[in-house]
C-alpha cells in the first residue's frame, strides 16, 4: 500500500472518530463508539493497524509514527467525551476532572450468596448467635450417626451422598468411619456440642453437597444456615419466635414474609417441622427445624433432663432467590456477569 493512501486513511479515521466521540450523548452510546473505534479485536483502529503491515518497508517508520499519533488522538477524544459525560470539562493532562468531588469507579462486588450469608450472620449475631465453621469433608459419624440417623436409614444411601474413596485421612479421624462431602450443616451441631458444655447459641453457614440433578430449585452444591440453641427451658415457642424474627429482619417486616411451620420428621429433632415461606402466590420450602432429640443430646454427653434446645437448617439459596425474585437456582452459579452485576 502506498504511504499516501495509508496516511489518508488515518486522517479520515481520526476525523470520523473525533466526530463520533464528540456526538456521543450518553454512556452507552460512548461505549458503543469506543468499541467501534478502539475495540481490541475489530475496532477501526485495529483494522487500520493491520494495513500497516502492507506499507512498503521503507515507509514503515513514517507510517508507524503517524499511526501512533492518530491512536493517541482518538484515545484522548474518548477521554474527553468521558469527562464531558461525567460532567467535568476535558482535561489536557489528567484522565479525570480534579474539580469534581468524587470519581465513580466501577468495581466488582460480592456474589449475591455471599451478600446473603453476611446479612444472615449479621441478623443472627444481633439475636445473640455466634457464627462457627465446620469441615465440608465429614465422617459418617457426624453426618449421620450422632444425628440419630441409623445405619439402615435411606438418607445414608451411596446414591444420595458423595462418599469419598480416599487412602489418606485427616489426623484424628476414626478409620472406621467412611468420609463424605457433608450433606447437611447439622454436622456442625454435633461438633460444637462435643466441645462445648451448654448453654450453646450458634449458627453455621456453609456448603453442602448432594448428588441431585440440577434444576430450577436444586443444585448438587448449595448452602445452608444451621442454627442451634441449647439451654434450660428452651421450647418450641422460642424456635418459632427466633425463625420469625430472623425472616422478618431479613425480608424487611412481617408484611414482607409469612412463615409457615408444617409437622414433619427428622431423626435428630422431636417434634420436627418443615419451614415454608410464601412466595409467588404459593409456599416455598426453606428447610427444617425442631426440638433437638434427647438421643442427640445424650450422644454428646448432655443431660436431656437438664437442658433442651432447638435447631434449624434453611437453604441459603432459596432465601436469596426469594429476596431477589430469582426463579432458577442455576443462574447463581453460571457466573454470567450480566446477571450477577444486578445485585
Ligand atoms: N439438616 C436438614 C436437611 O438438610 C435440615 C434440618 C432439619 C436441620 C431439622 C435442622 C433441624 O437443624 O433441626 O434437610
Amino acid at each position: 500500500m502506498a504511504l499516501a493512501d495509508f496516511l489518508a486513511s488515518l486522517d479520515t479515521l481520526a476525523q470520523q472518530a473525533r466526530d463520533a466521540f464528540a456526538s456521543a450523548g450518553a454512556a452507552e452510546a460512548l461505549e458503543a463508539v469506543r468499541i467501534e473505534f478502539l475495540g481490541a479485536k475489530s475496532g477501526h483502529l485495529r483494522l487500520v493497524q493491520k494495513g500497516l503491515g502492507k506499507v512498503d518497508k521503507s515507509d514503515k517508520p513514517a507510517a508507524g509514527k503517524r499511526f501512533n499519533e492518530v491512536k493517541t488522538l482518538i484515545e484522548s477524544a474518548f477521554n474527553d467525551a468521558q469527562q464531558r459525560l461525567a460532567g467535568g470539562g476535558p482535561s489536557e493532562t489528567l484522565p479525570f476532572d480534579v474539580t469534581l468531588p468524587g470519581q465513580a469507579v466501577r468495581v466488582g462486588h460480592l456474589h449475591p450468596i455471599t451478600q446473603t450469608i453476611r446479612e444472615m450472620k449479621d441478623i443472627m449475631g444481633r439475636l445473640g448467635f455466634t457464627a462457627v465453621e465446620g469441615p465440608e469433608i465429614e465422617d459418617d459419624y457426624h453426618n449421620f450417626e450422632a444425628l440419630n440417623i441409623p445405619l439402615s436409614h435411606p438418607a445414608r444411601d451411596p446414591l444420595d451422598n458423595f462418599y469419598l474413596k480416599c487412602a489418606e485421612r485427616a489426623a484424628g479421624d476414626s478409620a472406621t468411619h467412611p468420609l463424605l462431602l457433608r450433606s447437611q450443616t447439622s454436622t456442625v451441631q454435633i461438633r460444637v456440642m462435643e466441645k462445648t458444655p451448654p448453654p450453646v447459641r450458634i449458627i453455621s453457614l456453609g456448603r453442602v453437597y448432594r448428588p441431585d440433578t440440577a434444576d430450577a430449585t436444586h443444585y448438587p452444591m448449595f448452602h445452608q444456615i444451621e442454627g442451634l440453641l441449647i439451654d434450660r427451658g428452651v421450647t418450641m415457642a422460642d424456635l418459632k419466635s427466633v425463625l420469625r424474627l430472623f425472616c422478618q429482619s431479613y425480608f424487611g417486616g412481617d408484611d414482607q414474609v409469612h412463615v409457615r411451620f408444617r409437622p414433619s420428621f427428622f431423626p435428630f429433632t422431636e417434634p420436627s417441622v418443615e419451614v415454608d415461606m410464601n412466595w409467588q402466590g404459593g409456599w416455598m420450602e426453606m428447610g427444617g427445624a425442631g426440638m433437638v432429640d434427647p438421643n442427640v443430646l445424650r450422644a454428646v454427653g448432655y443431660d436431656p433432663e437438664e437442658v433442651t434446645g432447638f435447631a434449624f437448617g434453611l437453604g441459603v439459596e432459596r432465601i436469596c432467590m426469594r429476596q431477589h425474585n430469582i426463579t432458577d437456582i442455576r443462574a447463581l452459579y453460571q457466573n454470567d456477569v450480566r446477571f450477577l452485576s444486578q445485585f
